[in-house]
């Protein structure tokens, strides 16, 4: 029977890349939690924008510059649009997910965190949501606390309540966890940070390409993500903030398009969103970023959500049958992601092996060794998936995974 909720082979031919072979077979990519491959559309706004239209940003008077403030606001717009974000000053653009979580850290911390306060992650955190707290817990003699979580890789909401106080200023917790494919409570896990008095950073790297993102009706004070995860290019990202909170904290970076004012007694800085946009932004990339998003809600969320959970029932079932095969993470609500060890092989040489059929797959510790630490191994196979996998895709690497059982384990 025909699941697919929309021609997928016409639309994989929208990517260069899925048409590729390594090793003379045809590639099949099980690895956009990394990072997502990219459409036409996106190569061509960016080539386009460097052809047609290349200009700076909000510095100059002609029609160039002029334009390309134009488009750069209008994807601001975008992503407005894209998280339901209030105010459209709400949205500021970084690198990627990581410096955005950097950028709350450290301005966040210096407005917000005293001596004895604490921050709360979890266990299932990737390292980008680990080390900058610990980097400015450090700085300002704060205290990092963890959200344990179950066998099945799920946060225990008991302990979060036992560890909420009014001691905690922020709980930074990610939507999906990119080792285990855990989707945590997040609209709840809000509200209980809010009754104590917390403010709540979702890092959504893992959930903002997948599903519809509504920031006000999680309530999330902040929400991060990455462009290239979402189809679009590398070096762009996305930090939301409620404005009350971004108008309160300091910048994070001097530079130029940050100030209002500047003498050298004193600097008054710019109104949101450009107060934290130091320096000449990443204009081609945001302008990239614009079409990913005009391809993704092109398709629907919702339908892409539909789709990658029917990818990941499907692999999950034929996958059982795999000699030896270990699931790490088996929570009730998963994204695509699909994490696992086999008995007496190590995960490098499984990647390796299906390298070798065309399959590309994570194997490591993904940003994530607390996780491993907790499930007793070095490293997993991860398996992830995009709208733009099929079912076929799935059962050749099924097999892929048997040949490797055969192969492997009788050396
Ligand atoms: C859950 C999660 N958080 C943060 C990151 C870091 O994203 P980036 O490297 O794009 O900054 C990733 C990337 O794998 C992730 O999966």
């Amino acid at each position: 029977m025909n699941h697919y909720p929309f021609d997928v082979q016409r639309l994989r031919k929208d990517f260069p890349m899925l048409d590729k072979t390594m090793h003379g077979k045809p590639l099949i990519y099980f690895d956009s939690a990394a990072t997502a491959q990219k459409p036409h559309a996106v190569i061509e706004a960016i080539t386009s924008f460097y052809r047609d239209h290349y200009g700076t940003v909000h510095r100059a008077v002609y029609q160039l510059a002029a334009e390309s403030s134009a488009n750069y606001e209008k994807v601001r717009q975008k992503i407005q649009s894209f998280l339901n974000a209030q105010q459209v000053e709400e949205i500021i653009f970084t690198r990627g997910t990581t410096e955005s979580i950097n950028l709350v850290a450290f301005s966040f911390s210096q407005a917000f965190v005293k001596p004895g306060d604490e921050i709360l992650i979890s266990a299932l955190e990737h390292h980008s949501n680990i080390v900058p707290w610990q980097m400015i817990c450090e700085q300002a003699g704060a205290r990092l606390k963890v959200i344990p979580m179950n066998e099945k890789g799920e946060l225990s909401l008991e302990e979060y309540e036992k560890l909420l106080s009014h001691r905690t200023r922020l709980v930074a917790v990610n939507h999906i966890s990119n080792a285990l494919g855990t989707v945590n409570p997040i609209k709840q896990m809000a509200a209980m940070a809010h009754a104590a008095g917390a403010y709540i950073l979702v890092d959504g790297a893992q959930s903002a390409p997948h599903q519809k993102i509504d920031v006000q009706e999680l309530d999330a004070d902040f929400f991060v993500f990455s462009g290239h995860k979402a189809m679009g290019p590398t070096g762009i990202g996305v930090l939301y903030g409620k404005a009350a909170l971004l108008n309160a904290m300091p910048p994070y970076q001097g530079g130029g398009d940050m100030i209002e004012k500047v003498t050298f007694e004193k600097t008054t800085y710019n109104k949101l969103p450009l107060k934290f946009e130091a320096g000449t932004p990443m204009i081609a990339e945001v302008i990239g970023l614009g079409a990913a998003i005009d391809y993704l809600q092109a398709i629907g969320l919702d339908t892409i959500h539909r789709w990658e959970q029917q990818l990941l029932n499907h692999a999950t079932e034929k996958l059982q049958d795999i000699p030896g095969i270990r699931f790490i993470g088996q929570a009730k609500q998963k994204g695509a992601i699909i994490s696992f060890t086999i008995d007496g092989i190590h995960a490098l040489d499984l990647g390796t092996f299906l390298d070798l059929k065309g399959i590309a797959i994570r194997t490591g510790h993904h940003c994530a060794q607390p996780v491993m630490d907790f499930f007793h191994v070095p490293s997993t196979a991860r398996a992830s998936f995009a709208f733009y996998n099929t079912l076929e895709e799935i059962d050749a690497f099924v097999q892929a995974l048997r040949d490797a059982v055969n192969v492997l384990k009788t050396r």
